[in-house]
């Protein structure tokens, strides 16, 4: 997989070149390049916003730089995502789907974000994603980049080491068909300050083991995110008292 990143901050996003495609580019995976919008700027003070048509607070990104930006990188059959706090909200589906693609060129928008022209524009010769991290406005787009990737990369075939740990964790499809939130995990020593890891681990019951599991990830779910929880797998006893 291919990934491009396009920012004014291009110093923000540093460390995803070192960290993640070092791992990743030791195993041939992943290739991130990222690159300073500026360099398609033509002014002396290397411009790329100016004030919105039709009046209202704030600037726009002029579309001349990002037009350019995107030629010179070849978006032609390129998933292009534009973060942007109108988006689409990020979720491990959209994860999983990203993680699919060969090529992804993410567009960070800053100010009040980009002219439509330039999503329109790419949509004749690429497929337009709009992602937003989640319902808060952050500075830019550079986070939600990055978080974006992170949450990609690993899902990437033969990234992650041990892909057992993909099957279980929060956010992915439990055997019931239910998003569950993971359950909580122990490890040695089996008493700690005074607390007890719970019996039923160390009973070696496997099947028991796989229950309480199951219960404990429906007890989360319901009590921290009950918007995720289909009425099949509620407990009985488990009462629905969402977190403040
Ligand atoms: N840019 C600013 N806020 C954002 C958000 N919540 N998600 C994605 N990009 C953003």
């Amino acid at each position: 997989m291919r990934i491009d990143v396009v920012t004014i901050f291009p110093d923000y996003l540093a460390p995803l070149e070192l960290s993640l495609a070092g791992k990743a580019r030791e195993k041939g995976l992943i290739d991130v390049r990222v690159h300073d919008l500026r360099q398609w700027t033509h002014d002396r003070h290397r411009t790329v916003d100016d004030t919105p048509y039709g009046g209202g607070a704030g600037m726009v990104m002029r579309p001349e730089p990002w037009g350019e930006a995107f030629d010179a990188l070849g978006i032609e059959g390129a998933t292009v995502v534009f973060t942007t706090p109108s988006g689409q909200p990020f979720t491990q589906a959209v994860a999983r789907e990203l993680a699919t693609r060969d090529r992804i060129v993410f567009a960070c928008g800053r100010y009040e974000g980009i002219d439509q022209r330039v999503l329109d524009d790419v949509a004749t010769r690429a497929e337009v994603r709009e992602i937003s991290l989640g319902d808060y406005v952050l500075n830019g787009g550079e986070v939600a980049a990055l978080a974006i990737t992170e949450a990609v990369v690993r899902l990437v075939p033969g990234f992650m080491g041990n892909a057992e740990s993909l099957l279980e964790e929060s956010h992915t499809l439990s055997d019931s068909g239910a998003r569950l939130l993971e359950y909580p995990v122990y490890t040695k020593p089996a008493t700690w300050r005074g607390h007890d890891v719970p019996p039923v681990l160390l009973s070696g019951d496997h099947a028991a083991i796989a229950s309480w599991r199951h219960d404990q990830a429906v007890r989360r779910t319901a009590e921290r995110r009950p918007d995720l929880v289909h009425p099949s797998v509620l407990l009985d006893d488990v009462e629905i008292r969402p977190v403040r």
